[in-house]
């Protein structure tokens, strides 16, 4: 007996051997048979110097730039894949042909449009952001992209910006907080989020050419937080280069922001993308950081012959650099180590997920952070929630027009996009909806071939359409006009700015019209940035709706129904009129032209100066520190309950993180959201301040009559400044009050602290 278990032990010893030996074995048979750079016991570091050992000069430039629209070359000869980009920061955009824009008419590639970033800012609610990037990175991933063109982060500094709608609003904090869970959304798929556009790319007009002038603590307090938090906090594996100029360098091939700040001064350890013909000459690419180039020439917005990819300023002119000895291998590796620690991270990452496309998690997602972003700005006499009964008259253009195509490269094919008028129709079921156009806006509704199919033209005079309006609201129990911009030329859309804070085809006068004659009225604004609302006081009810994407219609009836109590809060100031706002000569925007032309690639170039003399009296800054009044705050949005804010208790210190317990209640009768938020002041600061910028919010969800305590911990971030003379941030010793609210102008307690 003993012997068998004596031999039972020795075989259960040998077998266990055998399996650490063979697995050893397996792990040094990979050591023997496969290289390392194939190996996935190893690290990507020790995989990215193996294959960076093995490559010719040709092959390590041939990975720094494009090979079509939206790929870059792999190492063929190696076995290492090509890498595939696709835009953009809401949805992913349908297949184009190899060298061109167009459609390449894939029957496939229908995603899932999420709503616009300004509307993810606008729900104030970080877990939403990063629901919304894993969501985009899994249709990313399954459309087999391995960089996403997004999310865009450039601060609004002026209301005009045709591009604010991509962004994350007017404050670097709020934009900071939202953008670091989408990043690591998009990125826990194995795809690489690309951070855009840096940076000061905070206008369209005249986008290639404009050389901003910013002081370094401008910049540094109000543009760069964002890119900085991606980088640092977010961890982003790729930042595109934006197409104008800092300090007269084109910022895709920038000393400064580059290699002075983004790699040296935050240790970014990805890639740094051009914009699509962003990049101008070999040497400032080669020096000055740029280690992707896409787009050059055949970018569509510059003149080239097609397939000219060999020409690219880090191809063959690099090579040529490189073998003559202009360049140096240290740079070209250096680059190239960077090129291929992305594609580690992403498309030769065997154990990445394999995403998923259309599913109805994403359409559950798109429509959930789409409800939760709608703001309601004024609720005068409960008009809303509406209830399902009567006659309810929709009016607007934007109540039919489909918004996920335009825009420019945000632009998006989707299988189907539900309207405001299809959401209201299906929710309002018991109630009459009729329909009225009021309006003529754009009746186009194409981009790059891909065709909305609407057919919006009318026949009908601007005046005959006003008065068969009218004429329905007569006996209407509610009157929902929904209006705002929409994605055409010189709305909000890629580059082209607005050419007026106004609402455009003469909406407001169909607003006073039908404001006139209404029992009961609600203006919904679609829109991505902030628009003059002359009739505020005469509409009892107004709510900022955003490009909602896919789920539009349904996430908008969710809301007027209270299926979905609103939450959302601006992630920018409503001013009454351009002129409120801090950006008003022409200087500062669009800029001056030079009287000198300079370089820009094989052209001459007139390049603009626009002067960010406004320095950090960016948005609710400006409002605050000119006691100008909005028509609606930085930071506001109502509920159909109400809150109640308590007396906050203090712990902690700036140190080791100030805590402020704050209790909120909901004194109202239904359940809703509110969005703690805390600003700081500082009292006797040194230096010139700012009247006081947001540095900490919290969204609590609450049952009627229930209160919860929410905790916002603030550091040495919230008393410090950028000292441009020293260069660094400075935490200054004083006192300082916490203002906190539930808006930037809804500010209830102050606790006073002193660093
Ligand atoms: C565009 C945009 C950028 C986009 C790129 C590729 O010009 O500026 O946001 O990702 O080109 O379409």
């Amino acid at each position: 007996m003993k012997t068998r278990l004596i031999l039972s032990l020795m075989l259960v010893v040998a077998w266990v051997t055998a399996c650490g030996q063979s697995g050893q074995r397996g792990k040094q048979a990979a050591g023997n048979d496969v290289p390392v750079f194939l190996d996935d016991t190893k690290t990507i570091e020790e995989r990215v110097e193996d294959a960076l050992s093995r490559m010719t000069v040709e092959e390590k430039t041939a990975i720094l730039h494009a090979q079509s629209k939206f790929s870059s070359a792999g190492v063929p000869r190696l076995g290492i894949p090509e890498l595939w980009t696709s835009d953009g920061p809401h949805g992913i955009r349908p297949e184009v042909l190899w060298d061109k824009w167009s459609q390449a008419g894939w029957t496939s590639d229908s995603c899932t449009a999420f709503p616009a970033l300004t509307a993810l800012a606008a729900s104030w609610d970080p877990d939403l952001a990063k629901l919304y990037g894993v969501s985009i990175g899994q249709e990313a991933r399954y459309r087999k992209k391995d960089m996403l063109l997004g999310p865009g982060v450039n601060i609004c500094r002026t209301p005009l910006n045709g591009r604010s709608f991509e962004y994350f609003g007017e404050d670097p904090f709020l934009s900071s907080t939202m953008v670091v869970p989408y990043v690591q959304g998009v990125q826990s798929n194995g795809v690489a989020a690309c951070v855009k556009h840096y940076a000061l790319n905070n206008q369209e007009t005249n986008r290639f050419l404009t050389n901003v002038k910013v002081d370094d603590r401008t910049l540094y307090e109000i543009y760069l937080p964002a890119f900085k938090a991606a980088v640092q906090k977010g961890g982003a594996w790729a930042i595109m280069g934006s197409y104008n100029l800092y300090k007269d360098q084109w910022c895709c091939q920038n000393e400064y922001t580059l290699n002075g700040i983004l790699k040296g001064e935050w240790g970014f350890d990805g890639v740094v993308v051009s914009d699509w013909g962003g990049a101008h000459d070999t040497d400032q690419c080669v020096n000055h950081g740029l280690d992707m180039e896409f787009g050059s020439f055949t970018d569509g917005l510059t003149s080239g012959p097609s397939n000219v990819y060999a020409s690219y300023y880090l191809a063959n002119p690099y090579v040529e650099g490189i073998k003559s000895g202009k360049y140096d291998m240290e740079t070209l590796d250096g680059k190239a180590r960077r090129v291929l620690r992305l594609i580690f991270r992403t498309v030769m990452d065997r154990n990445r997920p394999y995403g998923s496309f259309v599913s109805p998690e994403h359409i559950a997602a798109a429509r959930k952070i789409g409800a939760e972003s709608i703001v309601l700005l004024k609720n005068d006499g409960g008009v809303l929630p509406l209830k399902d009964e009567g006659k309810i008259l929709v009016v607007g253009e934007n109540a039919i027009k489909m918004m996920t195509v335009g825009g420019g490269s945000s632009s998006l094919k989707v299988k189907k996009e539900y309207s405001p008028l299809e959401g209201i129709r299906e929710r309002f079921a018991n109630a009459e909806v009729v329909f009225e156009r009021g309006y003529v806006g754009d009746t186009g509704g194409q981009f790059d071939g891909v065709v909305t199919g609407q057919d919006l033209n009318e026949n009908r005079s601007a005046g005959q359409m006003v008065a068969d309006a009218v004429e329905a609201a007569r006996d209407a129990d509610c009157v929902i006009f929904i209006g705002g911009l929409n994605k055409s030329n010189f709305q909000d859309s890629e580059g082209a700015d607005r050419q007026s804070y106004e609402l455009p085809y003469g909406q407001d006068a169909v607003i006073e019209a039908l404001a006139a004659v209404a029992r009961k009225m609600v203006v919904i604004n679609i829109s991505g940035n902030a628009v003059a609302m002359p009739w505020v006081d005469k509409v009892p009810a107004i709510v900022q709706g955003w490009y909602l994407g896919s789920e539009a219609g349904h996430s908008l009836a969710d809301v007027l129904s209270g299926d979905v109590n609103p939450s959302g809060k601006l992630p920018f100031t409503i001013g009454r009129q351009l002129s409120d706002y801090p950006v008003q000569t022409e200087a500062q925007y669009p800029g001056i032209a030079r009287t000198e032309a300079i370089k820009m690639g094989p052209m001459e170039a007139t390049i603009f100066d626009a002067e960010y003399s406004e320095g950090l009296y960016v948005g609710y800054r400006w409002f605050d520190h000119e006691s100008i009044v909005p028509t609606f705050a930085f930071g506001h949005g109502l509920s159909y309950t109400s809150f109640e804010i308590g007396e906050p208790k203090v712990s902690g210190s700036v140190e080791k993180g100030l805590t402020f317990s704050i209790p909120v209640k909901n004194t109202g009768d239904v359940a809703g959201a509110e969005v703690v938020q805390l600003y700081v002041t500082a009292r006797n600061s040194s230096v010139e301040r700012v009247p006081k910028e947001l540095k900490g919010f919290s969204k609590v969800y609450l049952e009627p009559g229930k209160t919860a305590t929410v905790k916002i911990t603030i550091g040495k971030d919230a008393v410090s400044y950028f000292d441009a003379g020293k260069h660094e941030w400075v935490a200054e010793r004083g006192d300082y009050s916490a203002l906190i609210g539930t808006s930037s102008d809804v500010l209830p307690k102050t606790v006073d602290f002193k660093y």
